[in-house]
């Protein structure tokens, strides 16, 4: 138990932002298969005059895609460099000046100053901070704000509404960071923002004949943001790491972890909509309530789907990934339903990573 008081209190995540090559296109395809409700919009029409985004939500997830209109902008410059991918994890906090100060205090490198930004709703603080790679966070303070998603935006009210497929909140979002880089930044995350590690693994836990990883998971004090980050270590072949890395010109987000209460209904729904998932071999499922132990669910349908189980001392979970979303290997999702475990399904990225390797192998990246 931390018994320091806990000088960055967050409330959970506000919203993740991403930068694409084509922000309306972006939001057309997570409406359609991933069941985001359209939320809020600045552009053009609004004033804006070198960017355009496009809010999405499901239920606690608030997704923000944003692109450049303009040749001459950090926008541009970072789909240039990186390809679609994510520059903004928000935190959403109380006080969004205090948290700057705090953490630009313990060596925080700042990005955006606190200032205010108003409309007829209500007024919002914002601060940000840089973390690894070219990703920021952005502290959000929204106790006195009422507008539908921040100031600048207004409600995005298309005809076209496919529904929700039941993604309740994020769950963790994972980092991938470069050779060496793992300790750097879970001390960072420590030092900084006052997260305590949960648990680590090394390439003894996590290998394959070709790859290896290591990974340590740090959490805010409350356990509503955690961020496992990864970094490559030495097998034979490349890593999927080193690849995310290679493709995404440095550090960044790898996944982010959506949670739902229905796994088999959400990704049934999912899967039909066109999203695709990693498949692990189907001796998978032959011994799996051996490793396991008793679940509630039959297996038949979790064969069925791809979806993967594993335990821990509190119980288990059931999750799945899916393929990358973009044409470069960089950010997928992991969709995941907790019955009792707080892990991360160790026992599961063996099978898991040479199921990637297939993938990898088929790119020539191995
Ligand atoms: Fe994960």
């Amino acid at each position: 138990m931390n018994t320091t008081e806990d000088f960055l209190p967050i409330n959970g995540t506000d919203y993740v932002e991403f930068y694409v090559g084509n922000a309306k296109q972006a939001a057309h395809y997570y409406q359609t298969a991933f069941g985001f409700q359209p939320l809020a919009y600045a552009g053009l029409e609004t004033g804006l005059k070198d960017r355009t985004s496009y809010v999405l939500r499901q239920d606690k997830i608030t997704f923000v895609f944003t692109t450049a209109l303009v040749p001459d902008s950090p926008i541009a410059d970072h789909c240039k460099l990186h390809g679609d991918g994510v520059k903004v994890v928000a935190l959403w906090v109380d006080d969004a000046k205090k948290s700057f100060e705090e953490t630009t205090k313990r060596g925080a490198i700042p990005y955006l100053h606190p200032h205010e930004e108003k409309d007829e709703t209500g007024k919002v603080v914002l601060s940000g901070i840089r973390t690894y790679g070219e990703t920021v966070h952005i502290f959000v303070e929204r106790k006195n704000y009422r507008g539908v998603f921040l100031p600048g935006f207004v409600k995005w009210e298309p005809h076209y509404r496919p529904s929700s497929v039941g993604l309740r909140y994020v769950d963790h979002m994972v980092g991938n960071v470069d050779w060496g880089e793992m300790n750097t930044w879970a001390q960072f995350y420590h030092d900084v923002m006052g997260f305590n590690q949960l648990i680590s693994f090394d390439d003894s836990d996590i290998s394959t004949e070709f790859t290896a990883l290591m990974s340590k998971v740090m959490a805010s004090s409350n356990l509503y943001i955690k961020f496992p980050l990864n970094e490559p270590a030495a097998g034979k072949k490349k890593s999927q790491i080193e690849e995310y890395i290679e493709f995404y010109k440095g550090g960044g987000v790898q996944h982010v972890a959506m949670a739902t209460d229905n796994i088999l209904d959400t990704v049934a729904a999912l899967k039909s909509r066109g999203v695709e998932f990693l498949r692990v071999p189907d001796t998978y499922y032959d011994a799996l309530i051996q490793r396991v132990g008793n679940i509630e669910e039959t297996i038949e349908p979790l064969r069925e789907l791809g979806i993967l189980v594993d335990r821990d001392e509190d119980g288990y979970l059931l999750q799945i990934f899916t393929k990358p979303v973009e044409d470069r290997p960089t950010v997928f999702y992991e969709i995941i339903q907790r019955k009792g475990a707080r892990s991360f399904g160790k026992g599961n990225f063996k099978a898991l990573f040479e199921s990637i390797e297939i993938e990898q192998g088929k790119r020539g990246t191995l």
